[in-house]
Order: structure tokens, then C-alpha cells, then sequence
């Protein structure tokens, strides 16, 4: 009765990697419990998400042949992804990560000119994959790159080719965390040469970080987030606290894959620390939460646990 935070699966989002191939589930690494899929067993992956009651996904496209057009191809791997998940699970809400660094030979996260990242050149770009993957069928954008101006352009590209009813969820406060890790392995997007750091932020910021959310609503997001989560459950607060839009928060490979390393040892008891991190998220002001915990929370909450 008195408790005053509680977690759902509804407000669960799993991220999953698509790669090209059939009857492909390779296990990454980095990340146990974690596969890459073709997009056949990709389908049959959200059947079973379906049934454990998630109710979105959010997918990261893995492509054989990388390049700067590879993104925005219509018949790319996301696209293909997005198509085939509608076509049989309709219900299923398929939210498609728009950024430059899985899909290019350098692994940054626009385009890049002379060894450095373009940020106004990579606007086009972006609203490129963005209008290709609302052609799919995606039924939210989630641009990460962190470029600055591109939600603009990308609410601009879908209003004006019929998509006004596809929301934008901004990766609004990305910082350079090392906590990425184990996802620069599972999305093969290690950057080349370089860091980050000229386009995600300081971890020391904060302030910077309502700049940077004020901005993006400013240029039309609808969902705000904040990434990672767990080092930054006061940056989750603070975005809670000043503007009213709807928080996510992601809650991220390195998070993810220190709890399995860990339990792996023995050491901590991993259903309870899950459960404690994902409600801490939440009770920090995160409306929802992509984790790749998805799965196994919604088991624990379908059982009544919390
Ligand atoms: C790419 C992207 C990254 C993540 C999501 N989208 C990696 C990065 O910026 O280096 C990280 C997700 C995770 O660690 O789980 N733009």
C-alpha cells in the first residue's frame, strides 16, 4: 500500500540486434543472454517477447557491407526488420534506432570529412534513414547520433511526407560513457579513429544535458532520454523535474553485462539486483526503460514479483 514506485512491464523496452542471413542467432560475446538474428528468427523472438507482455522493441540494424548509404537503404536490414515484425506481430510497438555508426565503414556516428565528424552534413543523412524507416512501418524514430539540429530535420522530413503521426524519441542526453562497451562488440560500431566525445557529452554535465533536452524538444521530441541510466539517475531526475514530456532512460550494455559477469561469480544475486536497478531508474523519474533485462523483468513481473 505505502510502496511508491512500481515497475511494469509496460514500461519495458528491449533493444535487439538484426544481422543479415536465415536461422542466424549468434550469441554476442560481451552481452550473455544477448543473440544477434537474422530477421526470421528476429520474427519469432517478439512472438515470444509478445507473450512474456513487452509491448515495444527497439531495433539496431547489423549490415554485412558497410557505408554511408547503407542506413538509408529501403530494402537495408532494419527496413527488411521493421516490415517482416509488422506483417506478423502487428501489435507490437517497433521503435528503429537512426544513427550513422553501425552502418559505416568508420564507425562514427555521422558522416565524416576530413577525419572529422560533419555535423550539418550529417543531417541529411539521418533524415534519410529516418523517412525510410517510417516507409517500413516503424512506429517511433529514436535518433542517436547526437548530431545537434536533427530532430528538426527529422520531424520536418516525416511531417512533410505524411508520417506527422510517428513520434520522435530523442536521445537527448547521451553521454561518451565507457559503459557502452559491450554494445560497440554486438553492433560491430567501434569507432575507427577517434572518440565520441565532439558530439556526446561530458559525464561532469548537467546542466548541459537540460540544454541539450530543452533543445530537442524545442525542435519537436516527443520522448526525451536520458543514456546511460545508472550512473546518471540524477540527470533522469532533473529532466523529470523541468520538462513534461515523457523520460526514457536507457539502461545500457555495460550496465547489463556487469550484473551477468558478476552473478556469474556468484558474487551477487541477479533477479534481485535487476529488479532493484530497474526500479531505481524508474523511481529517478524514467516514464520508460530499454533494457536488456526486458525479457527476464517481464517474466519476474508476470509472476507478481517487484
Ligand atoms: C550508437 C549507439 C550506441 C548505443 C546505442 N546507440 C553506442 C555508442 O554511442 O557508442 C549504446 C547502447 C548500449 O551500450 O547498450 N549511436
Amino acid at each position: 500500500m505505502v510502496q511508491e514506485t512500481r515497475l511494469s512491464v509496460d514500461n519495458l523496452i528491449m533493444p535487439l540486434f538484426v544481422c543479415e542471413g536465415t536461422g542466424v542467432k549468434s550469441p554476442v560475446g560481451s552481452m550473455p543472454g544477448v543473440n544477434r538474428f537474422s530477421v526470421d528468427l528476429l520474427v519469432e523472438e517478439c512472438r515470444q517477447l509478445e507473450q512474456l507482455g513487452i509491448r515495444s522493441v527497439l531495433l539496431f540494424g547489423i549490415p554485412d557491407v558497410k557505408g554511408d548509404h547503407v542506413g538509408y537503404d529501403d530494402n537495408g536490414i532494419v527496413q527488411r526488420a521493421v516490415r517482416a515484425i509488422k506483417a506478423t506481430i502487428g501489435k507490437l510497438f517497433v521503435i528503429t534506432d537512426v544513427c550513422n555508426c553501425e552502418y559505416s565503414e568508420h564507425g562514427h556516428c555521422g558522416i565524416v570529412v576530413s577525419g572529422d565528424v560533419d555535423n550539418d552534413l550529417s543531417l541529411e543523412l539521418l533524415s534519410k534513414q529516418a523517412l525510410s524507416h517510417a516507409n517500413a512501418g516503424s512506429d517511433m524514430i529514436a535518433p542517436s547520433d547526437m548530431m545537434d539540429g536533427r530532430i528538426g530535420v527529422i520531424r520536418k522530413v516525416l511531417d512533410t511526407n505524411g508520417f506527422s503521426n510517428i513520434p520522435v524519441m530523442s536521445y537527448a542526453a547521451k553521454y561518451a560513457s565507457a559503459f557502452y562497451g559491450p554494445f560497440r562488440d554486438a553492433a560491430d560500431c567501434a569507432p575507427q579513429f577517434g572518440d565520441r566525445k565532439t558530439y556526446q557529452m561530458n559525464p561532469a554535465n548537467v546542466r548541459e544535458a537540460l540544454r541539450e533536452v530543452e533543445l530537442d524538444i524545442s525542435e519537436g521530441a516527443d520522448v526525451v532520454m536520458v543514456k546511460p541510466a545508472l550512473s546518471y539517475l540524477d540527470v533522469i531526475h532533473q529532466v523529470k523535474q523541468n520538462f513534461n514530456v515523457p523520460v526514457a532512460a536507457y539502461n545500457v550494455s555495460g550496465e547489463y553485462s556487469m550484473i551477468k559477469a558478476a552473478a556469474a561469480n556468484g558474487w551477487i544475486n541477479e533477479n534481485s539486483v535487476m529488479m532493484e536497478m530497474l526500479l531505481s531508474i524508474k523511481r529517478a523519474g524514467a516514464d520508460m526503460i530499454i533494457t536488456y533485462f526486458a525479457a527476464q523483468a517481464a517474466a519476474l513481473l508476470t509472476k507478481g514479483e517487484r
